[in-house]
């Protein structure tokens, strides 16, 4: 099998598909990007790196970026942060309220929404410049200097940011925020609004394939015990309420967001980034869900 022949059948397979989705228009400047746009990089821990389509364009990472404050979270307070949250699939919406009322302010994931502003939070209270800090160490993980936030995209979502700015008062409410939910928020918005490439993404991401280290310099970022668990999470939580379709069709843990973008790692393996603006009904990339099942599919290269 050729993974190169894989994947280039695959994503024009995929790119002439029907795509039955939709931009994600409650963030204003989201619906600014070229919906036609469709990438993909898939980086291996036996340094293949290959890439398709629109795979050196970057775009609004969103909720993958929850998976890199979690990664910093837990780095800094260890087993101690799973008394802020817990490691229970929702089944719910990303953005929704309903569980928090019940379970004390206790967020069901580190990846729905009011789980990754509880991250944010603990990164708030333990580091010295949080938005300058959590960038050097997205820099450093992916072994790219050309990384930055969007102010363009964050101040967009504040302006509409409401529902986050709901579940952070409610949260806060039940004691489960130390800091101001105004300086919570502002730096929720900044970490949802990085902009990478699907080349830094799979690159980035290989350190939860490499056992906790990164590939370039050998730099143990996480414990063996806590990438297994990132990876878990990812696998049981990364795509909501769609996450065990996700499971049944492609069979990798991974992480999305609303920008279109996805990640996917097999340990031990690789690390593929998939963008496609366009989403479907339960906020994941319509086109970036078909062509990794199309993937994991022809190369039988899934976990299961
Ligand atoms: O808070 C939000 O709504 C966005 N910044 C992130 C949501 C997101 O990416 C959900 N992903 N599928």
């Amino acid at each position: 099998m050729n993974i190169k022949e894989v994947i280039q059948n695959a994503y024009h397979k995929i790119k002439d598909i029907d795509d039955k989705g939709n931009l994600a228009s409650y963030i204003p400047e989201l619906e600014n990007v070229n919906s036609a746009c469709f990438g993909v990089h898939i980086s291996t821990i036996d340094t293949l790196n290959f890439g398709v389509g629109n795979y050196h364009d970057k775009f609004s990472i969103q909720s993958i970026a929850k998976v890199l404050t979690l990664t910093m979270a837990y780095n800094i307070l260890g087993e101690k942060l799973w008394k802020r949250v817990k490691v229970e699939p929702s089944g719910t919406a990303f953005n929704s309220l309903v569980q928090l009322e019940v379970e004390n302010g206790i967020p069901r994931n580190p990846f729905i929404n009011a789980g990754a502003i509880v991250i944010a939070d603990v990164l708030l209270s333990n580091l010295d410049n949080p938005k300058e800090d959590f960038l050097n160490f997205v820099k450093t993980l992916s072994n790219s200097k050309e990384i930055c936030y969007s102010e363009k995209i964050a101040t967009s979502e504040k302006s509409v940011g409401y529902r986050n700015a709901a579940l952070c008062n409610f949260i806060k409410s039940f004691g489960n925020i130390e800091n101001k939910p105004s300086e919570v928020l502002d730096f929720y918005f900044n970490l949802c609004s990085l902009e990478m490439s699907c080349k830094e993404l799979s690159n980035l991401f290989l350190f939860l394939a490499n056992d906790g280290f990164t590939l370039a310099d050998n730099e143990q970022i996480l414990t063996r015990s806590q990438t297994k668990r990132i990876n878990a999470l990812m696998q049981t939580c990364g795509f909501y309420d769609e996450s065990g379709e996700f499971a049944f069709k492609v069979g990798l843990p991974g992480k999305s967001g609303v920008g279109g973008g996805i990640i996917a790692v097999h340990p031990k393996q690789y690390a593929i980034a998939v963008w496609s603006p366009k989403l479907n009904e339960k906020g994941n990339s319509y086109k970036g869900m078909r062509f990794l099942e199309e993937f994991t599919t022809e190369s039988k290269l899934s976990i299961f």
